[in-house]
């Protein structure tokens, strides 16, 4: 019997893969770095200063600058998505989204957000459901991001579960290989990439039942 879920936000709850592209794009023309979107799959739940070491070494220019540049790069990214977050509306909440949410609420199970965003918050707040959740990991406070299980451990403890009594939702490869490193049941929400590993695998969460869920 599970007593917790816990959530991705990109990609889960909302779909912000695409202003992240938008903002990474236009900071790597102006380094003369060309991405695409499939290479922006390799950036999905991957915290901001380690998105932009792997775009630098995609375009051969991880020695080019220096922490400090390299920070001032990050904030000025950052700077261009949250002009971009400023539309967000309870529009963009993913289908299903709501009606998950307060179904956990109507059986009294917590819900938690483990993101790699520090606009986590944020964005909870513009779509209406900060509300929802129970707790937010701060993703400042981790030692190791996604892939590495810290967040899950982290978000299982703020509801005073052991990872194994919970469930965690993800979209990306690097969190369900997170979730799964730590016992936790795992949920691959599969937009665009595919989620052999995860134990259930759903386009969106409106396939999925609570009360079947928490028998898992
Ligand atoms: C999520 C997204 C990543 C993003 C990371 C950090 O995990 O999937 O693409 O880089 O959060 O987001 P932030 O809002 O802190 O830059
Ligand atoms: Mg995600």
């Amino acid at each position: 019997m599970k007593k917790g879920f816990i959530f991705d936000l990109d990609g889960v709850i909302t779909d912000t893969a695409n202003l992240h592209y938008i903002a990474w794009k236009d900071l790597a023309t102006m380094m003369d770095i060309e991405i695409d979107l499939a290479f922006n799959e390799r950036l999905k739940g991957i915290s901001r200063m380690d998105s932009l070491e792997r775009i630098l070494v995609y375009g051969g220019k991880e020695n080019d600058f220096s922490l400090a540049q390299k920070e001032t790069l990050a904030e000025e990214k950052n700077k261009h998505y949250v002009e971009l977050l400023q539309d967000l509306t309870p529009k963009d909440l993913l289908p299903g989204v709501t009606e998950f949410l307060s179904a956990a609420r109507d059986y009294q199970i917590p819900c938690v957000v483990a993101s790699a965003s520090k606009n986590a918050p944020f964005i909870l707040q513009k779509l209406e459901v900060f509300n929802m959740f129970d707790a937010i990991v701060d993703p400042s406070t981790l030692k190791k991001g996604k892939p590495d299980p810290e967040i899950f451990i982290r978000a299982a403890e703020a509801i005073n579960l052991s990872p194994k009594e919970a469930v965690g939702f993800e979209d990306a490869r690097a969190g369900i290989e997170g979730i799964k490193a730590c016992g936790m049941f795992a949920v691959g929400v599969e937009t665009t990439e595919s989620l052999e590993q995860a134990d259930l695998r759903i386009k969106k969460l409106n396939e999925l039942s609570v009360g079947d869920l928490l028998q898992k």
